[in-house]
């Protein structure tokens, strides 16, 4: 995906900068033309000697230098590239960004550009947090600017906390991603997902059922997050209120057993996400309406129905590659999440708490806890869209992780 792609690096003054020139083998590893611009900061971190060896190119640095204004000027500079990287981009560097500074020949391309624009991040966790960041940070993301990380943890600066640029290969990970996306791929386009979302009703009789109070929002989030992201997905949902996905394949049943037909109909998938809440048990079902009859209560004989995220997980050729199954506990969550994944043999499990209170059923947010073979990652509290793009995002690195 990188192969041919041309990258302007734009190195600002962090001390991530030492990370730049990894970066620059790996991205040229997988063919891409890298270019890059150091910044007064960022000569500090590392010599434009470095980054002119291996980016096979010239380091630019000075805007008024008359020779490459002739040869190539900013504008040229800024024009050849297929995407701008911003890597580290300190909080200064983004402040002039949003201010439309051009006071050197970093912030110059940066204006003259019209080319697209990713940047990496890296400060101390106060700069980051600061509101004036943040704001730009907003600024930046309506300008379409893409942000990859940062992420949490020791800062050179002594500091523990938000603020250390993402890794190497999560900024390549971006950038692939940035490509296919252009292209009108995804990461996961040329795979099949099922998605189940929403309760089952299981009739009592022609008229009574019972049912339970999944919203299906989870769920359908789930199925357009993956399609957003290029794969084929079929989303076999029981009764909702909630819209059919756009680009997504949809079969409505009412029941559990329903639900367990269509899911079969619906393989082979490589990636399987069961996010419904199906009924455990159904009644023995009435022909008739059930009359009342005074002074009797009738009793309700329970059949279980089958388990869907259990059979589908079952070993064998036909298995998916990746099931995922959710856990809606009322008390110990992880302890439980952990034990329904070895017991239903799916590999991951989206352990949410759903008691009285926690407002997950039904309402628009979720905190969710994904435990996988590798341990538990306990996610903050997000709108389900975010958590079901987040996830999308999760089953699509797995993927590319095998490729
Ligand atoms: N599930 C399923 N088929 C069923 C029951 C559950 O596919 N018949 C799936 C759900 O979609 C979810 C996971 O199993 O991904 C966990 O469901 P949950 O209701 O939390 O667990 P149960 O199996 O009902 O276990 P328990 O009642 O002990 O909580």
């Amino acid at each position: 995906m990188l192969e041919n792609r041309r990258i302007l690096l734009i190195v600002a003054g962090g001390i991530a900068a030492v990370k730049v020139p990894d970066l620059i083998r790996r991205l040229r590893e997988r063919g891409a033309h890298v270019r890059c611009i150091l910044t007064k900061g960022g000569a500090q971190f590392v010599t434009p000697l470095t980054l002119a060896a291996l980016s096979g190119d010239k380091c630019y640095q000075e805007l008024f230098d008359l020779k490459d204004e002739s040869e190539m000027g900013h504008i040229r500079l800024s024009r050849e590239a297929d995407i701008i990287l911003v890597a580290p981009a300190t909080a200064d560097i983004m402040a002039k960004m949003v201010a439309g500074m051009a006071d050197d020949l970093a912030t110059t391309a940066l204006l003259a550009t019209d080319k697209p624009v990713m940047i990496a991040p890296s400060m101390n966790v106060m700069m980051w947090t600061h509101p004036a960041t943040q704001s730009n940070l907003q600024i930046l993301k309506t300008r379409e600017v893409k942000v990859v990380g940062p992420s949490a943890g020791d800062l050179a600066c002594g500091e523990v906390g938000n603020g250390r640029m993402a890794e190497v290969p999560e900024i390549i990970a971006a950038l692939t991603r940035f490509f296919q996306k252009n292209d009108g791929q995804g990461p996961l386009t040329g795979y099949k997902a099922l998605v189940t979302s929403g309760p089952t009703h299981e009739p009592i009789d022609p008229v009574r059922y019972i049912a339970n109070r999944s919203s299906g929002k989870q769920g359908h989030a789930v199925a357009a997050a993956l399609a957003e992201l290029g794969a084929q997905v079929t989303l076999v949902s029981g009764p909702t209120h909630e819209a059919d996905p756009d680009g997504v394949n949809v079969v409505h049943v009412e029941t559990a057993k329903q639900m367990m037909k269509a899911c079969n109909d619906a393989l082979p998938a490589e990636i399987v996400v069961c996010a419904a809440a199906v009924a455990d048990w159904s009644p023995e079902n009435a022909k008739q309406k059930m009359k009342k009859e005074a002074g009797k209560t009738p009793a309700l004989t329970l059949a279980e129905n089958p388990d869907i995220l259990a059979t589908l997980s079952q070993p064998g050729p036909a298995r998916p590659n990746l099931v995922v199954g959710f856990a809606a506990e009322t008390e110990n969550l992880i302890e439980n999440a952990k034990t329904k994944r070895a017991k239903k043999n799916c590999d991951w499990i989206v352990a949410n708490d759903v008691s009285p209170g926690s407002g997950a059923f039904g309402g628009d947010n979720n905190t969710v806890h994904l435990v996988t073979a590798d341990g538990v990652e306990s996610w903050p509290t997000l709108r389900k869209r975010a958590v079901a793009e987040r996830l999308a995002e999760r089953i699509a690195a797995s993927f590319q992780r095998h490729l």
